[in-house]
């Protein structure tokens, strides 16, 4: 998302969870409210002195993957359950994810410092792209509920 709030602690604005893209099914905010939170501690670590560590950058990265890896599996099986049509497409979309990150991963290992800047570019990138994917499966959630509702009536 590229929506975010203000913050004094760092260069940039932390990125935050937009109420457009909230999901009301299962725990799927809440991971996103979670991995949202690891980008802006590592943020906030890069911001307070403009550049971040190389090893702190990769230590906090490899958390965001492996918490990202375990969403990714939660999201599917949530799609699955209720017969979401383009989860095969989806699935696609979180293994390019994943790729992408393990890329910046082999990137940060040749560097011994991150500059904020490059670290909030990459950050908002990957959040913008990882929340757009899911949008697809709120509508479809939102038009499933509106259904249940009609047919209700
Ligand atoms: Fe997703
Ligand atoms: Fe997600």
């Amino acid at each position: 998302m590229t929506e975010q709030a203000e913050s004094s602690d760092t260069a940039k604005p932390l990125l935050f969870l937009p109420a457009s893209a909230l999901m009301h099914h299962g725990h799927i905010d809440d991971d996103h409210r979670e991995l949202i939170g690891m980008l802006n501690r590592m943020l906030l670590a890069a911001g307070a002195h403009g550049t971040l560590g190389g090893a702190a950058f990769a230590e906090g990265l490899q958390s965001f993957i492996a918490r990202a890896e375990r969403h990714f599996r939660d999201e599917e099986q949530a799609m699955a359950a209720v017969a979401y049509p383009q989860l095969a497409q989806h699935k696609l979309h979180h293994a390019d994810v994943l790729r992408r990150l393990a890329g910046a991963l082999r990137d940060t290992a040749v560097q011994s410092k991150v500059a904020a800047a490059e670290v909030y570019d990459l950050f908002n990138f990957i959040l913008d792209d990882l929340l757009r994917a899911d949008l697809a499966f709120k509508s479809f959630l939102d038009a499933t509920r509106k259904a249940k509702c009609a047919s209700a009536d």
